[in-house]
């Protein structure tokens, strides 16, 4: 079977998906399936690599484009430098792209579009998971508990003291709406640091996420559905994330850069009714999204064991960190056993 891994992509998350490609790239069980790798530059161009034996680095180096067609059933159009066009059969796409255009339902349109089979959620779940004003209004709908936030739109003023008393809090996390990874993201405690850090998540969104700032631990959960039986959820024991005290929180630098930005413990030292409470929840935070096949949902808990979920990831990291793999391992899924039942679960 042929299968894409498309990768890079528009989002400031680029450089984070072409290492979850690499990963992946690297662990696919060769003998059933055959990797096609289509880079997409950051100006949105889909390169395909055609005989790429190391995992590229530079998309553009390749020559040739492609693109699927509409209603093609998988069929693409390849494009080499040159002129000459031929077609090609793609059985499934794996998406390993985060962030907007990739990570929130447009990818996953076109491919709907292209009726080509794909690992993960559909366009609304990812949608919804993308944008943490809708996803907070979906969770707070139903019940769950999340950070206490609010929303703040090009041009409109806030002040600081006022976002604090609307939160509840002195520290603030300023956020871009949609975005992962956490770049463009600041945590404030000064009056003197607010507006800075509202200027920095507006240069990536038109909408900004001002939140409270929980002091707290913070856990995540690997949730895997059954492709048969789709109300069938597996979630993993959490894992604690502790970020190393020179970050200020679990930073892009801390998750990405700094090999000691923070520690993983791969199993969250908790009471077992603490880990049943965080998998509860985790399973109620796929169901209420509408997430399909994997997510991986992030905690915090509050000093005195509130549970507070910060976000649904629908395509999570795979890069050097690697949680939501090695918690499944944690869980008895070896990782080449779980991207062939991502894959299955794609083309069931
Ligand atoms: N947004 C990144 C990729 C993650 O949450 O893992
Ligand atoms: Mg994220």
């Amino acid at each position: 079977l042929n299968v894409a891994f498309v990768f890079g992509g528009r989002s400031a998350e680029h450089d984070v998906s072409i290492m979850s490609a690499q990963q992946i790239y690297e662990t696919l069980d060769r003998t059933r399936y055959n990797p096609m790798l289509v880079g997409v530059s950051r100006d949105g161009k889909w390169w395909l690599h055609e005989d790429a034996k190391q995992f590229p680095v530079h998309l553009e180096s390749s020559g040739a484009q492609i693109a699927f067609l509409p209603g093609g059933h998988g069929k693409a159009l390849i494009h080499r430098r040159g002129g000459s066009y031929t077609l090609c059969q793609v059985d499934a796409v794996f998406p390993m792209l985060h962030g907007p255009f990739c990570e929130d339902g447009v990818l996953q349109g076109v491919l709907e579009t292209a009726q080509v089979p794909f690992v993960g959620s559909q366009v609304l779940a990812s949608a919804i998971c993308m944008d943490k004003e809708i996803f907070k209004r979906i969770l707070r709908d139903a019940g769950l508990p999340t950070p206490r936030s609010l929303i703040l739109l090009r041009g409109a003023e806030l002040k600081f003291q006022v976002a604090q008393k609307a939160v509840h809090s002195s520290s603030l996390f300023v956020k871009p709406a949609s975005l992962g990874s956490s770049i463009g993201v600041s945590k404030v405690t000064h009056e003197t640091e607010f507006q800075s850090a509202i200027d920095l998540a507006f240069s990536y969104d038109s909408k900004v996420l001002v939140e409270e700032y929980v002091q707290a631990r913070e856990f995540e959960c690997a949730v895997l559905q059954d492709a048969e039986r789709p109300s069938k959820l597996l979630s993993s024991w959490p894992s604690e994330i502790i970020p190393a005290d020179h970050h200020a929180f679990y930073t892009y630098q801390a998750k990405y850069i700094d090999p000691k930005g923070a520690i993983f413990r791969m199993k969250a030292d908790i009471d077992e009714a603490v880990a049943d409470r965080v998998r509860e929840l985790s399973c109620e935070a796929f169901r209420v999204t509408g997430c399909e096949a994997l997510a991986r949902v992030d905690f915090f808990m509050r000093p005195d064991g509130e549970l507070l979920i910060n976000e649904v990831n629908t395509i999570p990291s795979f890069g050097p960190a690697n949680m939501f793999a090695k918690m499944m391992e944690e869980s008895g899924i070896a990782y080449k056993v779980l991207l062939q039942r991502l894959l299955e679960h794609a083309i069931k």
